[in-house]
C-alpha cells in the first residue's frame, strides 16, 4: 500500500509531539508540573506542593528572556531549544536563565542524565510548545 507523503508527515509530526511528553512524563514531570490548576482551591494546593517551576512557567521565562533579533520563529525555536538541551545536563546557577526566586526557593536542577539525543531533542521541543 503507498501511503501518501504528506500523511506520513503529519504521523510523523504527531508521534514527534507524543515523544515529548512521554520524555516529561518520565524524567521531569516528578519535579515540574505542567501548568497550575486554574481554579482555586486546586491552585493553592498545587502551589504548596510545587518542587520546581511549572513548565508553563519555564517556556514562558525563556520565550521572554531570549530575546534575538531574528523574527524568524524557526530561528527562535532553535536558540531557545539549544539553551533546554543544554541546560538540562548541565544545570549551572550562572547558566540559569530561570527567575532568581525560584532558584532560592527550589535551588538549582540536578542534572538529567541518561536522556538519548531523540529524547532530548523530543522533550526541547515540547517545552517550547508549552507557551
Ligand atoms: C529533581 C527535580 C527536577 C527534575 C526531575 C527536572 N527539573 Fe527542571 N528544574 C528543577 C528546578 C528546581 C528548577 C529551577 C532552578 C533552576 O533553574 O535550575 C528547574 C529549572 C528548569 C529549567 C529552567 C532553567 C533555567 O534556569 O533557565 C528548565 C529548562 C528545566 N528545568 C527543564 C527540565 C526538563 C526538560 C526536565 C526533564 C528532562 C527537568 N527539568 C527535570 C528541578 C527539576
Amino acid at each position: 500500500m503507498k501511503i501518501p507523503l504528506i500523511l506520513l508527515a503529519f504521523i510523523s509530526v504527531m508521534l514527534f509531539a507524543d515523544d515529548g511528553y512521554k520524555v516529561y512524563k518520565r524524567h521531569c514531570s516528578s519535579c515540574h508540573m505542567v501548568a497550575l490548576p486554574y481554579h482555586e482551591p486546586d491552585r493553592t494546593a498545587a502551589k504548596k506542593k510545587m518542587k520546581a517551576p511549572t513548565m508553563r512557567m519555564v517556556a514562558m521565562r525563556l520565550k521572554t528572556m531570549i530575546n534575538i533579533q531574528n523574527e524568524d520563529e524557526d530561528i527562535q525555536q532553535k536558540v531557545m531549544k539549544a539553551f533546554i538541551k543544554e541546560y538540562i545536563v548541565e544545570p549551572d546557577e550562572d547558566y540559569a536563565i530561570c527567575m532568581q526566586q525560584m532558584i532560592e526557593r527550589f535551588g538549582i536542577m540536578p542534572p538529567m542524565e541518561g536522556l538519548t539525543h531523540d529524547e532530548k531533542e523530543a522533550v526541547a521541543q515540547w517545552l517550547w510548545e508549552q507557551y
